[in-house]
């Protein structure tokens, strides 16, 4: 059973969309709104939504001890959207409406989508609350940039339903999978053992194009899929995540900073600035090897009856530079193999001639790979080691290479 807490923002109506994301992919789920979030979305609306009665209170219903069974009996308990008062209360302990007696009681991974203004979401009293609950072991995701209520934007908007959604799926499923391999995936605190927290890293994303004049480019299949997913299971792990995307369509995931580019060039600078103080980089991007040697400022004509060759250079090996000059002592550098034939021969090679602690091999090919929503990979180590990821959602391959890392990362 999922906990949606729903505090007084405006952004409480996007909760709504997020209610319905779960409702419909079959949780079940009860709605815990504070009062102040009432004046904004009524009690009917959320226990039409849900299908369960709505309280606010500790008063109703006594018999069955709400403020205790709620937060006992939830898998997982999401706060969107988390005000900074919210935010306050639950740092602090408070139990002064039913959401803040169920987050004291909640012994589930517990999942914060904040919302406010940009001057309250950076006052140091609100940073210090985020960061005293990301050091219980909650996930706390950055609120996105942009349009606030009124004129102002800035940082503070609710991050999208869907990204929510997407977030609190993967807290879910590391915390059950933790729970099916016997570990502890969360803490008696009420949150996950966040073995990524406090840590900075890395990850591209999506396939770089080149342009040969303003219409046309070199360019690859790469969605952008995996690479997402290897950002949203940081995040979910507690990392402050940079995400370099290359032509990606995909929605923001929730909490992480969004570098976009279009070539290799303008991603080896993005990649390269993010790293400096990165502790790990894992490149899933497909990076062009060659670009055109010139891009024709016009669109490039149809001259006689031949075509003219395209003359190429190469570009920068942003994962090699990388490995090679490591910008940050114990920094860990993982690349990608895209393979089509003698996969796990062509992958041990490339993890040689790139110098990268680890090498995430894939093969691709009509279906395989590239924008589907499943994958399956061997995870090669500069150590000599050779892990097996099965055909499984991108998802899970992520979570198996931040396992892999969390495990090189110095202490
Ligand atoms: O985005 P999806 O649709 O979900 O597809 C995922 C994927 C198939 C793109 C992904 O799983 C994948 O295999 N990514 C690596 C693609 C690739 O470019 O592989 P490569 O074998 O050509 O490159 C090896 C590594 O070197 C990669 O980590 C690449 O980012 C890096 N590289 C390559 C060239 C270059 N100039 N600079 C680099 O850093």
């Amino acid at each position: 059973m999922i906990v949606l807490g729903v505090a007084g923002g405006i952004a409480a109506y996007k909760a709504c969309e997020l209610l319905r994301l779960f409702t419909e992919s079959g949780y079940d789920v009860r709605v815990v709104p504070t009062p102040s979030a009432l004046r904004f979305v009524g009690a009917p609306t959320w226990a039409a939504l849900s299908g369960h009665p709505v309280h606010t209170d500790v008063w109703s219903d006594v018999h069955e001890v709400p403020h205790v069974r709620l937060g006992q009996s939830a898998d997982l308990v999401v706060v969107a959207p988390a005000t900074a008062d919210l935010l306050a209360r639950a740092a602090t302990g408070r139990a002064d409406d039913l959401l803040a007696a169920t987050l004291l009681t909640a012994r589930c991974p517990v999942l914060y989508a904040p919302a406010m203004h940009t001057e309250m979401w950076e006052h140091p009293a609100t940073q210090a609350n985020v960061a005293t609950l990301r050091s219980r072991g909650a996930v706390v995701l950055d609120p996105a940039a942009g349009r606030l209520t009124g004129a102002d934007s800035g940082p503070g908007r609710l991050p999208e339903p869907a990204e929510i959604f997407a977030a609190a799926r993967t807290v879910l499923d590391r915390a059950t999978r933790g729970l099916d391999h016997g570990s502890r995936a969360f803490s008696l605190a009420g949150g996950l053992a966040l073995d990524l927290a406090g840590r900075h890293v890395v990850v591209s994303a999506g396939g770089t194009r080149e342009p040969l004049d303003p219409v046309r480019f070199l360019g690859n299949r790469s969605s952008g899929r995996q690479g997402y997913a290897v950002a949203r299971a940081a995040l979910a792990r507690g990392a402050e995540v940079t995400l370099v995307a290359a032509n990606v369509e995909l929605p923001d995931p929730a909490g992480a900073k969004v570098v976009r580019v279009r070539t290799a060039a303008e991603m080896r600078d993005a990649v390269r600035e993010a790293a400096a103080t990165a502790d790990a980089v894992v490149m899933v991007a497909a990076v062009a090897d060659f670009r055109p040697a010139t891009t024709s400022a016009t669109k490039i004509k149809k001259t006689g009856s031949d075509p003219e060759p395209i003359a190429l250079v190469r570009n920068p090996d942003i994962l090699a530079e990388l490995a090679h000059d490591r910008p940050r002592p114990g920094q860990v550098v993982v690349g990608f193999a895209a393979e089509t034939d003698d996969v796990l021969a062509n992958g041990r090679a490339k993890l040689a001639a790139k110098g990268a602690d680890l090498l995430v091999v894939n093969e691709v090919g009509e279906g395989r790979g590239f924008g589907t929503a499943d994958n399956a990979a061997t995870l090669l180590g500069a150590d000599g080691s050779a892990v097996d990821v099965p055909l499984g959602s991108k998802e899970r391959l992520a979570d198996a290479i931040w396992d892999a890392v969390a495990a090189r990362l110095p202490r």
